[in-house]
């Protein structure tokens, strides 16, 4: 039997991206490695992550055709918000460090699309700033800290920056194992060791932006601490000595009171804890392993979802986040009832591999895969996705 023989993949510029797994070649070339693999690594030795992925090839799509297709709509209504496409860009932190635009460049492309975006607690563009500039749904990822003066800072700087959600991330209790981030000395703000200072020289686009253009700091959060802005620190020992290893339903309870919008959980993988997230009066769950980056070996959210769909689907809406790379793994995502789909490397390969046009182009790719995918499933609204046209092998 002949192998397939695809053509080279050489990918040296933005014109070369017609996928995700393209912007992760092109970050890779652009990026000093501790900063890729930052972005690339995972918990441990990193099944988990690697699973959020194959997990969609493990059902398959079954279309009908003769739908008549010329009109579609791609739309869903999520915490509130109807958007145009049923994808949300995930919160994800140190922007700035993937690509001197950072924050404003993802801002500035969900606002475009009319998408939902996150800003992490460790966003490197304050959220003064981006509630002033622009105008597309966006939630605060809130990190509960020990300082319990920043905890209220927080949320006090989303509510007057006029953001519309507050996500609680619950999955980072304590930090998983960042193995690649030990080898590469990787910490926020980068120190420059012997063995990586080789590799920001060696990216010369990158470090002429990190020390030539604004300082790298973490806005949300220096006025508290200086460790991340300042002070050099490695995620995990900054999950490991900042977050509130305490966190518990009450903490979470009292933040959804305090905060009196829109409330998410964001990492819930259990069904038990999927109902005590609709019993508190959740809007909405992120079933997420936040990228395989904190349990390894925990199962990913696609394998995951239709327990929790079942369980609480009709009470809140059921976002379910990563491994998403294809239009494909949105629409069978879609089909076991997630009400959204949300990512954090599918954009933040773009990012770090041409900014604003990166992310830009990324987006419409997976703009352009949901619409195709749709029209060949035979689908004419996202109504039209069932777990009827899906079957598993
Ligand atoms: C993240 N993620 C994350 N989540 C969160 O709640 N707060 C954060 O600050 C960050 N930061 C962050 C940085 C980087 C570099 C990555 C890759 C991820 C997790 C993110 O929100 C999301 O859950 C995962 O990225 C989803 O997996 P995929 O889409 O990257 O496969
Ligand atoms: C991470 C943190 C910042 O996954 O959420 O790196």
């Amino acid at each position: 039997m002949s192998r397939s023989i695809a053509p080279p993949r050489k990918v040296a510029s933005l014109r070369d991206c017609h996928n995700i797994e393209d912007f992760r070649l092109l970050a890779n070339r652009k990026l000093p490695f501790p900063v890729f693999h930052y972005i690339d690594g995972a918990g441990d030795d990193e099944v988990t992550k690697s699973r959020n992925t194959s997990a969609f090839n493990d059902c398959d799509l079954v279309p009908n055709v003769l739908a008549g297709v010329d009109e579609i709509d791609t739309s869903v209504t999520v915490m509130g918000k109807k958007t145009p496409l049923p994808l949300m860009l995930s919160p994800t932190a140190l922007q700035r460090l993937f690509h001197w635009q950072g924050e404003r460049a993802v801002a500035a492309v969900a606002e475009k699309f009319g998408l939902w975006f996150g800003i992490s607690s460790l966003g490197s563009v304050g959220m003064k700033e981006i509630g002033e500039r622009f105008s597309g749904p966006k939630m605060l990822q809130y990190y509960f800290h020990k300082d319990r003066g920043l905890n209220a800072a927080l949320l006090e700087q989303a509510r007057e920056a006029k953001f519309d959600a507050v996500a609680l991330t619950v999955d980072t209790i304590v930090s998983g194992n960042r193995e690649r981030c030990k080898r590469t000395g990787f910490t926020t703000p980068p120190k420059f060791t012997a063995a990586s200072l080789f590799s920001y020289a060696t990216k010369p686009r990158w470090a002429f932006d990190y020390v030539f253009r604004e300082s790298f700091s973490l806005p949300n959060l220096e006025a508290y601490i200086d460790a991340g802005s300042g002070q050099s620190i490695s995620i995990q020992d900054y999950f490991n000595s900042m977050l509130d290893h305490s966190m518990d339903w009450k903490d979470a309870e009292k933040l959804r009171a305090d905060w009196g919008g829109t409330f998410a959980l964001k990492g819930i993988m259990s069904v038990e804890d999927a109902r005590r997230a609709a019993d508190m009066g959740c809007d909405a769950i992120w079933v997420s392993n936040h990228g395989g980056r904190q349990l390894d070996g925990s199962r990913a959210p696609f394998d995951q979802l239709a327990e929790i769909v079942d369980a609480v689907g009709d009470r809140v809406d059921v976002i379910l986040d990563g491994g998403v790379r294809r239009g494909t793994h949105i629409l069978k995502a879609l089909s076991v009832g997630a009400k959204a789909v949300s990512g954090g490397r599918l954009y933040l390969y773009a990012l770090a591999a041409a900014g604003q046009a990166g992310v830009d182009r990324a987006i419409t790719i997976l703009e352009e895969e949901i619409r195709r995918d749709m029209q060949l499933m035979g689908a004419r609204s996202i109504a039209d996705l069932t777990r009827e046209n899906l079957r598993w092998r």
